[in-house]
């Protein structure tokens, strides 16, 4: 128990971000990062960076932010970064939400921060269940719209079932919602997506003025310790917001200049992901072939829906092949897909699973 005096009470019900368990010599699957490090170049760049270390970093992420504006022709003023995604997915509940009563809608199952940061800055969430598809119902998200509707995160693809939206259902859904609802496309996995008529919210931007799309150097850039992440906003108000609700300086120096350089390299770090995107084809193909069911994916991770097995899946997959995977019981377990070898070892554990 909190004391009362002290700490808001509310904060007793608040679940803790859980994060994939790190064991020593395990192999982890379970928080769909990269296997491999930051090229040479990358880690040169940021031992660079780490000179300079007596000194604040640039509040403003100047360098970076401007680097993004070229590489995605978006303005710099509506481009606001971030100590990773999570971060922005808080502050823009920060920045929409006031009163206990206003609401924040998002798609469940769905990335396990949204819940939190919602809670914690006061506001209600609202969840809608994916389709059967583990899809997002984004006609279902449009009914839930309420005159207390202040944010809706749409998660594409989503974290932890692989799905997309489409382009057109997307373009339906935010004609639905209409411009006085902040929606936030979470892009983590965009880079790889392969799938043409998944949405890519950057040439939506000038279109929506209430669309912020969220991207991250932590998954396909191998940044993931080094938190850093971005919001392309529909308007530089809403850049300009989040950045008021930012911790000063918590994009470090080492951030910026390791996120630079690892755009410097992003043919290597592109040229990778291709090798996610084979793998999870084989990897969802094998389980299909032992009668799992798993939806298809366009992300570096497969969900297979297990309902009550989920936890005894999970469990074998560590005994039985020191396989780390992320269970979210009762629904499934989320693995992430990375080389052949680590793969292979989570199959095996798939296959002679009998729970
Ligand atoms: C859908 C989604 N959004 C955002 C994030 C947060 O990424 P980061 O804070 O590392 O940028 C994650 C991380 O797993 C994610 O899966």
């Amino acid at each position: 128990m909190t004391d009362m005096t002290l700490i808001r009470p509310d904060l007793d019900s608040l679940p803790a971000y859980v994060p994939g368990r790190a064991i020593p010599g395990a192999i982890k699957l379970a928080s769909n990062e990269v296997a491999l490090p930051p090229p040479a170049a990358v880690l040169a760049a940021i031992a660079d960076a780490a000179a300079g270390g007596n000194r604040y970093p640039d509040l403003a992420v100047t360098g970076l932010s401007e680097r993004l504006a070229t590489e995605l022709h978006v303005g710099q003023e509506r481009i606001a970064v971030g100590c990773g995604s999570v971060s922005l997915c808080q502050q823009l509940v920060q920045i929409s939400c006031r009163e206990t009563t206003d609401e924040v809608i998002f798609a469940w199952r769905s990335f396990e921060a949204y819940p939190i940061v919602t809670q914690i800055g006061n506001a209600r969430a609202v969840t809608v269940p994916l389709d059967g598809e583990f899809r997002h119902d984004l006609d279902a998200m449009a009914a839930a719209v309420t005159a207390n509707t202040r944010l809706i995160f749409v998660c594409s693809p989503n974290n932890p079932t692989g799905t997309v939206v489409h382009r057109e259902e997307f373009e339906s859904f935010m004609a639905a919602v209409g411009p006085d609802v902040l929606v936030a496309l979470d892009e983590a996995y965009h880079e790889y997506v392969t799938d043409p008529d998944a949405v890519d919210g950057i040439p939506l931007l000038d279109r929506h003025p209430n669309l912020v799309v969220l991207r991250t150097f932590s998954k396909a850039y191998r940044l993931a310790g080094l938190r850093v992440g971005y919001a392309l906003c529909a308007s530089p108000e809403i850049a300009t917001a989040l950045k008021k609700v930012c911790a000063p300086f918590s994009v470090s120096t080492l951030a910026q200049a390791g996120a630079i350089a690892a755009l410097d390299n992003a043919g290597e770090l592109l040229a990778a992901c291709k090798e996610a995107v084979g793998e999870r084809v084989r990897v969802r193909d094998a389980l299909l072939a032992m009668g799992y069911t798993v939806p298809r994916t366009q992300a570096n991770f497969v969900w297979v829906a297990l309902g009550e097995r989920t936890a005894a899946f999970a469990a074998h997959c560590l005994e039985q092949q020191t396989v780390i995977v992320r269970p979210f019981h009762p629904d499934g377990c989320r693995v992430t897909v990375t080389t052949p070898e680590e793969d292979d070892r989570f199959l095996e554990a798939a296959r002679t699973f009998s729970g």
